[in-house]
């Protein structure tokens, strides 16, 4: 039988160690949920279903509640990412002044979509209910830089610029 405090990781995988020290430093407190979600994301790039059940498990937290944390905060993603991330904020001052052309504007050039990666993997387009710059609205983010008060043809050629770096 298992102790609590030390469930099997979904893989032998030695990045799984760092995850574990995550937990260790909190104590394995469920508290801790957002902080050690926050590793195995950064170790790994995503939060697959294996890494949540395991996360529940070893911090004694519904499932429930960890597919709630895992897909209310836009930072987190259900999915392995694109090498670059845009996440289009959809909250309602931006969908006003023109999320929905920025979408067209989008589909137009990769053929893409909300929550979708491009085949060649350069770039996924995941979304927030607001990102907090209603005033800038609409508003992007992509890989952690914030562009506001965005045109179509301004959110492609951002998209461009993010895709040759
Ligand atoms: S609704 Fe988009 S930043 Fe608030």
């Amino acid at each position: 039988m298992l102790d609590y405090k030390d469930p099997q990781p979904p893989q032998q995988d030695k990045r799984w160690k760092m995850v574990q020290a995550e937990m260790r430093r909190h104590g394995y407190a469920s508290h801790s949920l957002i902080q050690v979600l926050h590793a195995v994301q950064s170790t790994f790039g995503y939060l697959d279903k294996d890494s949540l059940r395991y996360v529940a498990e070893a911090l004694r937290v519904p499932l429930s509640r960890v597919y709630g944390v895992a897909t209310f905060y836009h930072y987190f993603s259900l999915k392995p990412l694109g090498e670059h991330v845009c996440v289009v904020c959809t909250g309602t001052a931006c969908y006003i002044k023109g999320v929905p052309q920025l979408l067209e504007a989008l589909n137009d050039e990769y053929g893409i979509g909300l929550e979708e990666t491009t085949p060649d993997r350069k770039l996924s387009v995941t979304s927030a209910r607001c990102v907090g710059a209603c005033g800038l609205a609409p508003v992007v983010v992509t890989d952690n830089e914030t562009h506001g008060r965005l045109t179509p043809e301004m959110f492609v050629q951002r998209l461009r610029e993010v895709i040759a770096k």
